[in-house]
């Protein structure tokens, strides 16, 4: 497939906007948190989106998700509009595209072993059965650097970094095409953040995934992606190649950000 694995295009999500109750017949205003996004995402793309709080990072994650419906644009997956998607190609989708947010504890059911909640993840998105199920995570554990022994436990039992590590053991299992990482490594302090990056780094070479990983610091996509996305005020202000956005900034809102960061080496 030449074209790109998922397209947004114009998408926008406006919140409120209905009926007033009183005075009747009056409609609030809109407020639109995402606007006229347009964005590609290739097989294989390590895509950074940056912007501030409240830029609209997360809305416009979650819509390329699937987890909320935009009011304005298409999303296209693998070149076909989402709403003309066949019910086996909607599965595909669904399973081609995993999350990860950006606190692990609290995307984790509390209640329930660690082993308990990935066996599930794997009943809902694979045909494998008990022992293929064990396989698959016994496998993806190891390559997420989790120890056997953890799975056993409950997400409160987990350091940050190991409970971000299940989680990304979560977001694999079904063997996903793209995985959305809503600041995933924003919640853990610096030297846990190099691990996660670099083992982000090294599950996409070895899966070729691809990633549309958010983060309000520059320097931590500059790490991971090759292209980058500046996201303000709901739109994307400027995207394109890392070295170009990075090293010529057409925007001071960019140049801003990247005044705020130090230097780091890329590691993917
Ligand atoms: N359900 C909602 N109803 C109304 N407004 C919302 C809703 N969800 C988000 N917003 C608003 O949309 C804007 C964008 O929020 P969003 O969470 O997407 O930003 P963000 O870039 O992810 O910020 P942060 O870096 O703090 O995570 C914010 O002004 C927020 O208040
Ligand atoms: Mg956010």
């Amino acid at each position: 497939m030449s074209g790109p694995l998922l397209a947004l295009a114009g998408i926008g999500k406006a919140y409120g906007g209905g009926r007033r109750w009183w005075p009747p017949g009056q409609r609030a205003a809109a407020t639109r948190v995402v606007a006229d996004v347009d964005l590609d995402i290739r097989a294989g793309d390590a895509v950074g989106l940056v912007g501030e709080s409240g830029s609209g990072k997360t809305t416009l994650a979650r819509i390329a998700a699937g987890l909320l419906p935009p009011t304005e644009g298409r999303l296209h997956w693998c070149g076909q509009a989402l709403h003309r998607l066949s019910p086996a190609e909607r599965a595909a989708y669904r399973r081609g595209v995993q999350y990860v947010f950006q606190n692990p504890q609290t995307a984790l059911n509390p209640r329930r072993r660690l082993a308990a909640i990935l066996d599930d993840t794997l009943r809902g998105l694979t045909t494998l059965d008990r022992d293929g199920r064990r396989a698959r995570l016994r496998e993806m554990a190891a390559q997420c650097g989790v120890d056997r022994a953890l799975l056993g436990r409950f997400a409160h039992q987990l350091s940050g970094g190991q409970a971000q590590r299940v989680a990304i053991v979560r977001a694999l299992l079904g063997a996903p095409r793209l995985v959305i990482l809503d600041e995933p490594v924003s919640a853990l302090d610096v030297s846990l953040q190099a691990q996660i990056l670099a083992l982000l780094a090294d599950l996409r070479r070895r899966h070729g995934l691809a990633y549309l990983f958010i983060s309000h610091d520059l320097a931590v996509v500059e790490r991971l992606c090759e292209t980058i996305a500046v996201m303000r005020e709901g739109r994307i202000i400027e995207q394109g190649a890392r070295g170009d956005v990075l090293g010529q900034p057409q925007h001071d809102y960019t140049r801003r950000l990247l005044a705020a960061v130090p230097r780091m080496a890329p590691v993917g």
